[in-house]
C-alpha cells in the first residue's frame, strides 16, 4: 500500500470513529460525583443521558428512569438513547451490589456499551468486598474499563456527619487518630471524564486523593474555625459508631461495614493509601468548608 492510499484510509477512519454517535449514561445521577460530571460533559459539548429512580434531572439535561433493584426498568436510558455505549456505573446502596451490577453489565454488553467507569474506594481491591466483585467482574470481560478508587469525599462533612455537628457540636467517628486524605468529588469527576471520554484509558484502576491527609480532630478545628463555634471530635467504639449510623437510616450489615472502615482507618490504612495515590487532586477541604459555612445542615441546632 502507499503512503498516500495508506493515509487516505487513515483519514476515512478517523472520519468513521468521529461520525459514530457516542453517548455517555450516568448512573447515580444526580448524587455527588455525577453531579459535577455531567456538568463537565454538557460543557464539552457530549451526549448524555442521566439515570436515577425517579427519571426527574435538571435541565437542560435528558433523563431515564432506572433503578438497580428492578431490571424492568434496564431497558429505559437505551429507550431514550440507542447509542449509549459508554457507562459511569454508581452502585447501589446494598452490600449485596454484584447480581444486580453484573445483571446490568451483561445487559448493557448486549446493547453494544464498550466501556464502563465503576466508582470503587480506595480501601476497596479487586475481588474484595461489594464494589471490589464489580471491579473483578469488570476485569473478566472483554470490555474497557476503568475502576476509580477514591479516598472519602469532603461532602461526607455536609451529609453523614452533619447530624451531630448540628445538634451537639460533635464529629463522631471509630477512626480515632487515623489520618485521611479527603478528596472533592470536583476532583473525582475530573478523572471520570478522563476516563469515559479520553481514547485511551491509561489507569484502569487509579487510586484518588485529596492533597492533604487529616484526622477527625484536625477536621473539627478547622470547621471550628470555618463556623465560629467550636466542634469536637467525640471518639466512639466501632460498635457505638455503627448504631449511630443505623439510627440515621443505615441498614446494619452497611454500618457494621462503614465502622469497620473506621477501625481500619485508625490502623493507618488511609495514610497508607495516600502515599501509593496516583492521582492527588488539587482543591483543599478548607476551601469546601468556606463555600458551605452557610449551610443548613451545620446550623447550630437550638432550644
Ligand atoms: N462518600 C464517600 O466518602 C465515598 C468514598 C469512596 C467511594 N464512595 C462510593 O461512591 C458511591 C456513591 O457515589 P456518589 O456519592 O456519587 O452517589 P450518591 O451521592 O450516593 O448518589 C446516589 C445516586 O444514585 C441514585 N440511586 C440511589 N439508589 C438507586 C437505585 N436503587 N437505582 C438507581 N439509582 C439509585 C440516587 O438517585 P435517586 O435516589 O433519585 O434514585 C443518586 O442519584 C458509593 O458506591 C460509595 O461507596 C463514597
Amino acid at each position: 500500500m502507499t503512503e498516500v492510499v495508506r493515509l487516505k484510509r487513515l483519514d476515512f477512519l478517523q472520519f468513521s470513529i468521529n461520525k459514530h454517535p457516542m453517548t455517555i449514561l450516568l448512573t447515580g445521577a444526580t448524587g455527588k460525583s455525577a453531579t459535577p460530571l455531567a456538568k463537565l460533559l454538557l460543557e464539552a459539548n457530549k451526549s448524555v443521558v442521566l439515570a436515577n429512580r425517579s427519571g426527574r434531572v435538571p435541565a437542560p439535561f435528558r433523563g431515564a428512569r432506572f433503578d438497580w433493584l428492578d431490571a424492568s426498568t434496564y431497558g429505559i436510558p437505551f429507550e431514550v438513547d440507542a447509542t449509549i455505549d459508554r457507562i459511569y456505573l454508581i452502585a447501589p446502596r446494598i452490600l449485596d451490589m454484584l447480581p444486580p451490577m453484573k445483571a446490568f453489565i451483561d445487559f448493557a454488553i448486549d446493547k453494544g456499551v464498550k466501556r464502563f467507569v465503576l466508582m470503587s474506594a480506595g480501601l476497596i481491591e479487586a475481588g474484595g468486598p461489594g464494589m471490589g466483585l464489580v471491579h473483578e467482574y469488570l476485569a473478566s470481560l472483554s470490555v474497557e474499563y476503568c475502576v476509580l478508587r477514591p479516598s472519602y469525599f469532603f461532602d461526607n462533612l455536609l451529609l453523614i456527619y452533619s447530624d451531630s455537628i448540628r445538634r451537639s457540636n460533635e464529629i463522631l467517628s471509630a477512626a480515632e487518630d487515623g489520618l485521611i486524605g479527603h478528596i472533592s468529588t470536583e476532583d473525582i469527576a475530573e478523572q471520570a471524564f478522563k476516563a469515559l471520554v479520553n481514547p485511551v484509558i491509561e489507569n484502569a484502576q487509579p487510586i484518588l486523593v485529596g492533597p492533604e491527609l487529616l484526622s477527625y480532630d484536625q477536621i473539627a478545628a478547622m470547621l471550628s474555625q470555618v463556623l465560629g463555634r467550636e466542634i469536637k471530635h467525640k471518639r466512639l467504639h466501632a460498635d457505638d459508631y455503627t448504631k449511630v449510623l443505623m439510627q440515621r437510616g443505615m441498614p446494619e450489615d452497611y454500618a457494621q461495614r462503614m465502622s469497620g472502615a473506621d477501625v481500619i482507618i485508625a490502623g493507618g490504612a488511609e495514610e497508607r493509601l495516600f502515599k501509593r495515590a496516583d492521582f492527588v487532586g488539587k482543591r483543599r477541604l478548607r476551601e469546601f468548608l468556606e463555600a458551605n459555612k452557610d449551610a443548613q445542615q451545620w446550623r447550630a441546632k437550638t432550644g
